[in-house]
């Protein structure tokens, strides 16, 4: 194998930490490079890396509404692993015709992760990889400080390791998953249309957060920047970060990383359907699923 890669989208941090575990431990048990890959910020996005034959990429993004983030969706389903079809085969192809190997990873707020992951599969086996192994793991909700608070803990990152391990092993034992055939890894949800989670408050009200944006304290914001270099989307005014001048995502960088705590969501129907997340899903501990190509 040539590189192990832990690629991922990771506004307040979650998914980072998981796929970063697993592609470590993937490399330290096979002896093969390390490479990180933090799509996060807008200038990591400019062009989309490419991967063949034996590279090993685990893919990790956060469940947004149900899905993969739809903004960003189409950057990841530029990124290809180089999979030749059997009617296309040409060995000039950069990587072979073999492919890379590809591990969808979700992280998820403890409510559900609905058909993130098999869309996150979907898009890596249509651009080319083997996903052979596939995770969905809880991790703090970007809207909220109790939802799966404090995880990935210790315990969820062992875990990762573990999976990485057991992937490296059956790797190891079935080298046919490197080439020829290929069968995607079966992982719950729905086939498209993969279906978004509709949110709903009070009298089964839906809402609507999209033109939603956090507001900044002024009395308690030093105008250090730190907010507009951390989003996403690049979207916070960097002269003057009490101004989102773009789109908002909700994603929680800017809130939960504020280190003067400046930055809020106010609206009525945002903090409605986060209490009402609290309510239900506060309390429970949800597991990480996992799944291997057997
Ligand atoms: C706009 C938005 C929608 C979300 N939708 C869901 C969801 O449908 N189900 C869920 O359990 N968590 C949901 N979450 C929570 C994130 O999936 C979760 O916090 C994720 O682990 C954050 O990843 P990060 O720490 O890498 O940014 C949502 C978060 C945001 C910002």
């Amino acid at each position: 194998m040539k590189n192990v890669v832990a690629l991922f989208f990771s506004p307040t941090g979650g998914t980072g930490k998981v796929v970063k575990s697993m592609a470590r431990a993937f490399a330290t048990a096979t002896g093969c490079d390390y490479l990180e890959i933090d799509v996060t910020l807008p200038g990591t996005r400019d062009s989309a890396p490419e991967f063949g034959a034996n590279d090993v990429v685990f893919f990790g993004v956060p469940v947004y509404i149900g899905r993969v983030p739809n903004l960003i969706r189409p950057f990841f389903a530029s990124i290809k692993g180089n999979r030749a079809i059997a009617e296309t085969v040409d060995e000039t192809i950069d990587g072979g015709i073999d492919g890379a190997i590809g591990i969808p990873v979700v992280t998820y707020g403890n409510r559900s992760y609905d058909d993130a992951l098999i869309e996150l599969r979907d898009i890596m086996e249509e651009n080319g990889f083997r996903t052979v192994a596939a995770a969905a793991f809880p991790a703090e909700h970007s809207f909220s400080t109790t939802l799966a608070r404090g995880r990935p803990d210790e315990k969820d990152l062992l875990l990762a390791e573990e999976f990485a391990k057991k992937i490296a092993e059956i790797l190891k034992n079935n080298p046919h998953y490197l080439c020829g055939d290929h069968t995607p890894i079966a992982v719950p949800g729905n086939p498209p249309p993969y279906t978004y989670y509709k949110a709903v408050i009070s009298d089964n009200k839906s809402i609507d957060i999209r033109k939603v944006k956090p507001l900044t304290d002024i009395s308690k914001c030093t105008g250090c920047g730190l907010c507009a270099r951390l989003c996403p989307m690049g979207s916070i005014n960097i002269s003057d970060p009490s101004i989102t001048d773009r789109i908002c995502i909700k994603c929680g960088a800017c809130i939960k990383k504020c280190p003067q705590g400046a930055k809020s969501i106010t609206d009525h129907d945002y903090l409605e359907h986060k209490r009402l997340l609290e309510e239900e899903y506060g309390n429970v501990i949800k597991k990480a699923e996992l799944f291997y190509t057997t």
